[in-house]
């Protein structure tokens, strides 16, 4: 471990700013946060950055969905998740966001800087086309029969049922998700970067003590198997930033994500006094830079990071950090049986503390899953946390309170016992800085254990009984407040908020890790508050009650889309003219179905009057087909035929939405009937 004041740069993954988070995501950030805060406890001068990961094709069509332009949603899901993470006590110096100019800055220098390299190249490369939507498709939004076993609805790129792997062009009856349209072939000049240029580099920094070793094995594949050009540019429509001297294309959302750690770092220093951005990003930085990362990403971090940042001469990572996903009772968490958990359910029902010091309690340093199981994580909870830690204050600080006047003895009465306590904090803080956090958790409940055997030893109880043993008792309770001291230092990382009410329990100032060298003696304490309270079996059940109507058909819409500001803007004004070509009718709901192999899409039967008309409308979200039959409507009557996947649809259907999944069925005042005109 280096000595003296370190200077260190952490990252978290930067989240996409599409969606709410969930706790799997949490896991790496609750890791990071607590690593952050034991190197400050421990004086360094160690500083966190993230932000909101905005641009990309997925963020441009969910913002095209909401109705909301890519700026508006990505600042407004930005905010939430930064409302998200400080309800975990997340606590970053610097949350922003890729879309900066900052960031577009930095983006463009460092792809000048490779320019004149040589690293970068053009070539045209044939791509999937939506001929409807007139843009490239991602393969995430190509689906078609899996090639090898015929399943249906498979996504582009691998078959979730016989797990085959193929290209997208080799999908059977392909269409786009966001058209239903059959992707066509499409000819387009992309920018690669050669990152071969920089196989002798990665080969010694992937080998060099800046990764795990399951991931240096892993990446030893990619190595194998030769290292080729990456593609760093997308066409226009996209959210991002315009490559310049291009009008319609783009920097891949993968390029200038990770130069955001950069970006982030350089909106604090226009923030904060003494912040030198050079001394932290040159190519001669002393700084330590870590990235935690999740283990699904470490290609990007691991390979084309470095690569991308030497070229551009600035300095690489000094590690990556890589942590396993999270399961949930043994599996992937899952929507229907309520463990598909987002961030703020579990905040509108458990206490922050629980989750971090259950995730502490079962991390190491490897890439390995992470498994929550509510009935270890209740019992762990209210064993470790309130049996053990808490219990020795709530046993020692009454008798100070009551009868000393909060008073602790001005003597030691035991220290062996203090010292036992003191140096086990050198080997906890090794565990701590390596990310072996399970192991370091193991040990101070093993002081625990160790402070409430003392206090069983000494019965403070019965020696408060005997007028003449008085001494004996604020002593051995003062002993054990001074222990509990030292555990909640080594706790602080974990439990910030507990730790907090300890220091005003205390009347002390916050926390060192140094703190725990000297025992408070003939110090004024509080009153005591409890200082977390035992979790009953009823609030988890209330969370999974909560996550699984998350996701029932009458689901509230998601955390975006419950704000009220995500009413759609208006848009662009119509002339009366343009209004009468619109033709509305009632219409009646004759049929409603399911449409095999659509994920979206309802089909229905309308009658509008003079005729029968049969329409594919992208509701099935909400909506249940028999709910919808005999129900009276209103459709855009002529609008002209569309031939889709599954058929020709015959007009459009008007629904009521806000900015989220909630449709409301647009109806008629009693009395309307089949074909009346709507103006
Ligand atoms: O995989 C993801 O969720 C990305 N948004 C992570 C980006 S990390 C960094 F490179 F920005
Ligand atoms: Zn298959």
């Amino acid at each position: 471990m280096p000595q003296g004041v370190r200077k260190i740069l952490a990252t978290s993954a930067l989240p996409y700013a599409n969606g709410p988070l969930h706790l799997g995501h949490i896991l790496g950030y609750i890791q990071t946060d607590i690593w952050v805060r034991f190197q400050k406890m421990r004086g360094h001068e160690c500083i966190y950055i993230c932000g909101s990961d905005s641009h990309g094709t997925p963020i441009m069509i969910q913002a095209e969905k909401l109705g909301l332009k890519p700026e508006v949603m990505v600042e407004q899901i930005r905010k939430e998740h930064e409302a998200d993470f400080a309800g975990f006590l997340i606590e970053f110096d610097n949350y922003y966001t890729t879309h900066s100019p900052e960031n577009k800055a930095l983006a463009e220098t460092i792809f000048s800087r490779h320019v004149e390299k040589g690293n970068i190249v053009k070539h045209t490369i044939k791509q999937a086309f939506d001929p409807e939507k007139n843009m490239f498709l991602p393969d995430r939004f190509i689906k078609g029969e899996c090639p090898k076993c015929g399943a249906k609805d498979q996504y582009g790129d691998s078959c979730e049922v016989c797990g085959a792997t193929y290209a997208p062009t080799e999908l059977k009856n392909a269409y786009s998700t966001l058209s239903g349209a059959k992707p066509i072939e499409k000819e387009s000049e992309h920018y690669f970067f050669k990152l071969q240029n920089y196989e002798k580099l990665l080969h010694d920094w992937t080998r060099n003590g800046h990764l795990q070793e399951e991931v240096t094995n892993k990446l030893d594949e990619w190595f194998k198997a030769g290292l080729k050009e990456w593609d760093i540019s997308r066409d226009s429509p996209y959210f991002g930033f315009q490559i310049p001297g291009e009008s319609d294309k783009y920097f891949y959302v993968w390029l200038d994500a990770p130069i955001g750690y950069m970006a982030s770092f350089k909106n604090l220093c226009a923030k904060r006094e003494g912040l030198d951005f050079n001394e932290y990003w040159g190519k001669d930085s002393q700084v330590e830079l870590y990235h935690f990362i999740g283990k699904d990403i470490i290609y990007f971090h691991a390979l084309f990071w470095p690569a991308i940042l030497s070229g551009a001469d600035f300095r690489t990572p000094t590690a990556i950090f890589a942590n396993g996903f999270l399961t949930i009772d043994g599996q992937k968490m899952s929507k229907s049986r309520g463990t598909f958990i987002k961030a703020r359910t579990y905040l509108n029902n458990l206490q922050p503390e629980y989750l971090r010091y259950y995730f502490a309690a079962k991390l190491s340093s490897r890439t390995e899953d992470l498994d929550i199981n509510f009935d270890d994580f209740t019992q762990r909870v209210n064993s470790d946390l309130v049996g053990k830690y808490v219990n020795i204050a709530s046993r020692c600080a009454s008798f100070l309170n009551n009868n000393f006047g909060g008073v602790l003895s001005s003597t030691c009465a035991e220290p062996a016992l203090y010292e036992e306590f003191v140096t086990a904090g050198d080997s906890i803080a090794e565990k701590f800085d390596t990310l072996e956090y399970s192991q370091a958790i193991r040990q101070i409940m093993a002081l625990a254990d160790r402070a409430n055997q003392y206090i069983d030893e000494k019965k403070p109880w019965t020696a408060a009984k005997d007028p003449a043993r008085q001494q004996e008792v604020q002593d051995i309770c003062s002993m054990g407040i001074n222990l509990f001291r030292v555990l909640s230092i080594y706790l602080k990382a974990v439990l910030p908020q507990t730790a907090k009410n300890v220091e005003t329990f205390l009347d002390i100032a916050p926390l060192t890790w140094n703190d725990r060298l000297k025992p408070l003696l003939s110090h004024t304490i509080k009153t005591f508050q409890p200082l977390t309270k035992r979790l009953d079996k009823k609030e988890i059940d209330a969370m999974k009650e909560a996550a699984q109507q998350d996701f029932s058909t009458e689901a509230k819409p998601l955390a975006i889309e419950q704000t009220a500001s995500t009413i759609e803007p208006i848009k662009e004004t119509i002339s009366i003219d343009d209004f009468a070509k619109i033709d509305l009718r009632i219409a009646k709901i004759l049929h409603a179905e399911h449409v095999e192999g659509a994920e979206k899409l309802l089909r229905l039967e309308l009658d509008i009057g003079s005729e029968k008309r049969q329409i594919f409308a992208g509701i099935k979200s909400a909506f249940a087909p028999e709910d919808l039959i005999g129900k009276f409507t209103v459709v855009v009557a002529n609008l002209a035929p569309r031939q889709m996947r599954f058929g020709e649809s015959q007009g459009m259907m008007i629904v009521a939405s806000g900015a989220g999944k909630d449709l409301w069925l647009v109806s008629p005042a009693e009395g309307a009937t089949p074909g009346m005109r709507v103006k």
